[in-house]
């Protein structure tokens, strides 16, 4: 448990907020572990018949706390669970109806976890970025396999290779979200679809969605993607991007040869 994620259950919708704003709701492992709960309790539980992803504070996420990769990054961390691996294979296997609620920037995991989602909700501030490229690593949660499926591949390559936001209107153009919503009205209107595909039939809903994702093909890509990831963590490139967030500067990766 930690307070950084806040789960609320109500008439039939589990609302899992990430709360840790001061620091732009940057995933730590414990945060999710939470996550990972969330996603689990929700699709196991008969009671509930919808997931609701939201966030405290000005933006979504800032996807994965830079600092906890860069101490995985000098081996740190290995005795630790990543209990990112368990969140992720839990999105990309669950059958209950997924909703987000984006408001701000939504980078990395920010942006990746909503193709795992089935109604996605756009404050029009909402802007979406992933940096992996940036960070020298590479996409993960399945994101290789499913944004390209998405948007095409000449876009995804651009928003990964580049990095450079995606506007709100132009990810519902590009079919990501569904759509934008005033920034003061998106609690309100997620919480309202939520209300909707909660009343109804939750065979029926769940039945739809396991024939529309293959869990077993994502869940593949997810393995292969981390194989590489934690390969790329390792090299001297990330450090060098790392080191560059630590010390709020550019990083220089010219001298770096392609290893
Ligand atoms: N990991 C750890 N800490 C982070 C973080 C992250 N991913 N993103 C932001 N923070 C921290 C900052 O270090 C800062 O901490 P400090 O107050 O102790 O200095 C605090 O959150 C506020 O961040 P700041 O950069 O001042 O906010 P901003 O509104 O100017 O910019 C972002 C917000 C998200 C654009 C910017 O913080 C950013 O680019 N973060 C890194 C995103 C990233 O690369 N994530 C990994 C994706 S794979």
């Amino acid at each position: 448990m930690t307070p950084e994620i806040q789960v609320e259950l109500a008439d039939g919708v589990l609302t899992a907020t990430m709360s840790r704003p001061d620091k732009k709701n940057a995933l730590t492992n414990a945060m999710y572990g939470a996550l990972a709960d969330a996603v689990a309790r929700a699709n196991d539980d008969d009671a509930i018949r919808v997931l609701l992803i939201q966030a405290d504070g000005d933006l979504f996420t800032a996807g994965n706390d830079v600092s906890e990769f860069a101490a995985q990054a000098m081996g740190n961390r290995d005795a630790e669970e990543r209990h990112v691996l368990r969140f992720l294979r839990a999105l990309a296997t669950a059958t209950v109806p997924i909703v987000a609620a984006v408001q701000g920037k939504a980078v990395g995991v920010g942006t990746t976890m909503l193709l795992h989602c089935d109604y996605v909700l756009l404050a029009d501030d909402a802007q979406l970025i992933t940096p992996f490229v940036n960070l020298a690593l590479v996409p993960e949660a399945a994101s290789s396999y499913l944004l390209p499926l998405c948007i095409g591949h000449t876009r995804a390559f651009e928003m990964f290779a580049l990095g450079d936001p995606v506007p709100a209107d132009s990810a519902v153009a590009w079919g990501i979200a569904n759509r934008t919503v005033p920034l003061a009205e998106l609690r309100t209107e997620a919480r309202r679809i939520a209300g909707k595909l909660a009343a109804r039939p939750t065979g029926s809903l769940t039945a739809m969605k396991r024939l529309m994702r293959d869990a077993e093909k994502l869940v593949t890509q997810m393995d292969s993607e981390s194989a590489i990831f934690v390969e790329r963590l390792a090299s001297a490139e990330a450090k060098e991007a790392f080191t560059a967030f630590a010390q709020k500067r550019a990083p220089d990766f010219s001298k770096l040869a392609r290893q």
